[in-house]
């Protein structure tokens, strides 16, 4: 069973992605942290992805491997572990365009749907119900108010020792709302048969709990066909 997860930056996807992925016993499959690094890869062999021909090389030369760590997962890029470099705010800053680039979407889905391979998988993304797994048998679109992302984000960025205004914060997820809803390939939207939750005003039991009973109900009917 795949459950696909989309919405917008910083809308409460990761947290519950991973634990209605704990509590399912499902593999967790988090997209963003892949664009993330590749990001990271880009911006630290300092290639120009406007140029297709060493955007052709730099990609046959990238590997990335999914491994999981005392129960998380783990990113490494050509062998090393770069979960921890791939969240700073450099690289949220520049994700976003790199993403866009054609060329590094369609490696990274193919990479997505072989890492989701033969498992059941809980995938979070932008495109994830509409183009990595149209056929997803659960869809959720997460949204939740500027506001109430950017200080889910600050208080993420304080944990791992960054200051950064709420000012500053609502509008970087201002920006990258726009650049990830508009771009030409594979924008962010949600799939007609997605179920939508505003997250604003709930906690993350909550919104686990009714992502759990939704996953039970088309367990039900999945079992009554
Ligand atoms: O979820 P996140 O903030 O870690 O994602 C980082 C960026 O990756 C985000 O700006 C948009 C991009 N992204 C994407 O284009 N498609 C996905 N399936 C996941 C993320």
């Amino acid at each position: 069973m795949i459950i696909a997860i989309d919405g917008p930056a910083a809308a409460g996807k990761s947290t519950s992605a991973k634990l209605l992925a704990e509590r399912l016993n499902f593999l967790y499959l988090d997209t963003g942290a892949m664009y993330r690094c590749i990001a990271l890869s880009v911006l630290e062999h300092k290639i120009d992805i406007y140029d297709e021909s060493s955007l052709k090389d730099f990609i046959s030369s990238f590997k990335l491997e999914l491994k999981t760590v005392d129960g998380s997962p783990d990113f490494l890029v050509n062998g090393s572990s770069v979960s921890k470099k791939i969240r700073t705010t450099s690289i949220s800053k520049k994700v976003s365009e790199i993403s866009a680039i054609p060329a590094i979407r369609e490696y990274m889905v193919s990479l997505q749907r072989s890492f989701a391979k033969n498992s059941n998988c809980v995938v979070e993304g932008r495109d994830i119900g509409t183009v990595v797994f149209p056929e997803a048998e659960i869809k959720f679109f997460i949204i939740a108010s500027v506001e109430v992302r950017a200080q889910r984000r600050k208080l993420e960025l304080q944990n791992m020792g960054e200051k950064i205004s709420l000012k500053k914060l609502r509008h970087d997820i201002k920006a990258r709302d726009k650049y990830d809803s508009e771009r030409s390939h594979s924008p962010l939207k949600k799939a007609i048969n997605a179920i939508k939750i505003d997250t604003t005003k709930m906690n993350i039991n909550e919104q686990v709990n009714y992502m759990i009973s939704h996953v039970n109900l088309k367990k039900i009917g999945k079992n009554n066909k």
